[in-house]
């Protein structure tokens, strides 16, 4: 199973474009357009959350414009700068919402080898994240109904402090605990992925990994254990694409603008000799040379 994760699209209405030095619209179609270039193409794409600036209807319908060219199945789940009401009355019964009155996004993805299960983070009318007992407990009777399924848990704050002081301000400050106890008791769940830090990071929580996904729009500075003002960056704007093969996910980080590609097979001295090692899977003597050494 092969997919792709964008996460805080932060989509501005049209016309307003966002200030922190990204085009936010501009780079969420570079992102669709990507993945819909891809091969082999994703089998699901998750949007982990942010989807817009602050949740307006206007900004949501601007969002709608944008995933229309978009050629894969999206999830979706909110973060703390979408609002509930406008995101379902956009999108319910598309991308995994259903406006089904409890206040929370409740997506369970089943049909591949890696089960995918939501957990919403989001609190309403805060920045913050929690998780409260009610959607601790959806998420074991979830867990409990398919205890020898490989599964991965997406949300959109991430369960741990960075040492990026305001954005751990802003992380989940209620009901870790719930979460440590149910990962606890669930040993399927082989990772967790999120969103929200607008950094590519990697953790581990309750012994289970943590990958954070690239923002599509402006990132956090890396200002680790600075007491001074936040800052956000131009960094390359990026997304995931996860592969889970052999019992293993491998999350590759993919940035989203145009890059040169290179041909190596010119690059090594004796590439036929290289080339017929490696598809009887015999290793590679040095002898051989390294990538580059013809170009010396
Ligand atoms: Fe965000
Ligand atoms: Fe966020």
């Amino acid at each position: 199973m092969l997919f792709a994760q964008i996460t805080d699209l932060h989509c501005t209405a049209v016309g307003k474009e966002a200030k922190l030095g990204c085009d936010n619209n501009k780079n969420i179609a570079l992102a669709i357009a990507r993945i819909n270039e891809l091969s082999p193409r994703p089998d699901i794409v998750l949007a982990t959350g942010d989807l817009t600036a602050s949740g307006s209807p206007e900004q949501y319908e601007s969002l709608t414009d944008l995933l229309e060219p978009l050629e894969v199945p999206l999830y979706i789940i909110p973060g703390n700068h979408d609002e509930h009401r406008p995101l379902l009355d956009a999108f319910s019964g598309k991308y995994g919402l259903e406006d089904d009155g409890y206040g929370y996004v409740r997506t369970v993805i089943d049909k591949y080898q890696l089960r995918l299960v939501s957990l919403d983070t989001t609190v309403h009318g805060h920045h913050h994240g929690a998780i409260p007992q009610e959607r601790a407990s959806w998420l074991d009777q979830v867990l409990s109904e398919k205890p020898d399924k490989p599964t991965l848990i997406f949300m959109h704050h991430p369960p741990f402090e960075t040492g990026i002081w305001w954005m751990d301000k802003l992380g989940v400050l209620d009901g870790l605990d719930r979460l440590a106890k149910v990962l606890s008791d669930h040993n399927q769940v082989i990772g967790i992925t999120a969103g929200h830090l607008h950094r590519t990071i990697h953790a581990t929580f309750s012994g289970v990994p943590v990958t954070v996904a690239p923002t599509t729009c402006y990132s956090v500075g890396l200002n680790i254990h600075i007491e001074g003002s936040p800052v956000v960056t131009d960094e390359p704007p990026g997304m995931m694409m996860h592969l889970w093969q052999a019992g293993a996910l491998v999350s590759h980080n993919l940035f989203l603008r145009k890059h040169n590609i290179y041909d190596v097979a010119p690059l090594v001295k004796d590439w036929p000799s290289r080339w017929k090692l490696m598809q009887n899977n015999d290793p590679i003597p040095k002898a051989l040379g390294a990538i580059g050494d013809s170009v010396e």
